[in-house]
């Protein structure tokens, strides 16, 4: 039976997070073949191993975004691994909270770095490859809090706010290559990010999501899953007349 991504090569960024690692078991059950990118190469390449002995083909390209040089080769380096690159998921992100009088000049340079600059990065190597092989798509994590104000997490909303835009941008500039370029935009979701925030500043992770769950309308905030089967979507060709568009993921709840 034929699967929606045989025969497609994907770069996932962030892959050993927790959406990261969600949109990889799709991809990997859909039929691709996938080029793992993390800060952690003991993630990436504990994931490449699985996914080998699960009769799938993977590769770890471990590194860090904030380095221009590996974001600049990455793309180059899947095509040399993998024999092409069809899909990029621009999913690693970092947050740092407070309002913008607690905001330190390190936090604001590392958050522009990994959120910013280094889609920015990698899709200025993807996109002339993509082209030379008749097109692709790219799927950006952006946030419901780059579009919405979210309460004292200026330097992060700001950073979605520009991936956001981004996505329209690119949205609008590379459809007559074939190039499709969306973005999901969750609310609240169950991955390492959200918990250590919790546990940062004292609270216990699974009371503070309970909280979290009673101010969700659907009744709880999202699972890694619920926001990968929309990156999947989008990287699919089920998404084929979605150009930079920015999708809310957010059970009905509103950024307040
Ligand atoms: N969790 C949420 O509530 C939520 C909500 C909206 C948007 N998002 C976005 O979803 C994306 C995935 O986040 P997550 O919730 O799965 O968090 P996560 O912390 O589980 O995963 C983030 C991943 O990014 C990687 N990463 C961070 N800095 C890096 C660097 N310098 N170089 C390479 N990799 C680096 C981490 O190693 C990790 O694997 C992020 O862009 C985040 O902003 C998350």
């Amino acid at each position: 039976m034929t699967k929606r991504f045989d025969g497609k090569v994907a770069l996932i960024t962030g892959a050993g997070g927790g959406i990261g690692h969600s949109v990889v078991t799709k991809l990997v059950e859909g039929g691709a073949r996938v080029a793992l990118a993390d800060v952690s190469a003991e993630s990436a390449e504990r994931m490449s191993a699985e996914i080998q002995a699960g009769g799938g083909q993977a590769i770890a390209l471990p590194g860090d975004l904030t380095d221009g040089d590996y974001c600049d080769s990455l793309p180059g380096l899947v095509v040399e691994a993998l024999g092409g690159l069809d899909i990029l998921i621009n999913n690693a992100g970092l947050m740092r909270r407070g309002p913008v009088t607690e905001a330190s000049d390190e936090d604001f340079a590392l958050s522009m770095a990994v959120n910013v600059e280094a889609p920015f990065r990698l899709v200025r190597a993807a996109i002339p490859l993509m082209e030379k092989a008749g097109g692709g798509t790219i799927v950006n994590t952006a946030s419901c809090w780059g579009l919405y104000p979210g309460p004292d997490h200026l330097v992060y909303c700001t950073t979605k706010a520009a991936i956001a835009a981004m996505t329209r941008c690119l949205g609008r500039d590379h459809a007559h290559q074939n190039i499709r370029v969306n973005a999901v935009c969750p609310n609240e979701v169950n991955t390492p990010m959200l918990r250590t925030g919790f546990s940062i500043r004292g609270l216990d992770p699974d009371t503070a999501i309970a909280d979290l769950n009673a101010t969700v309308p659907l009744g709880r905030i999202a699972e890694p899953e619920d926001i990968a089967d929309v990156i999947a979507f989008l990287a699919s060709d089920d998404s084929r007349y979605m150009c930079g568009a920015l999708l809310e993921v957010n059970g009905a709840k509103p950024v307040f």
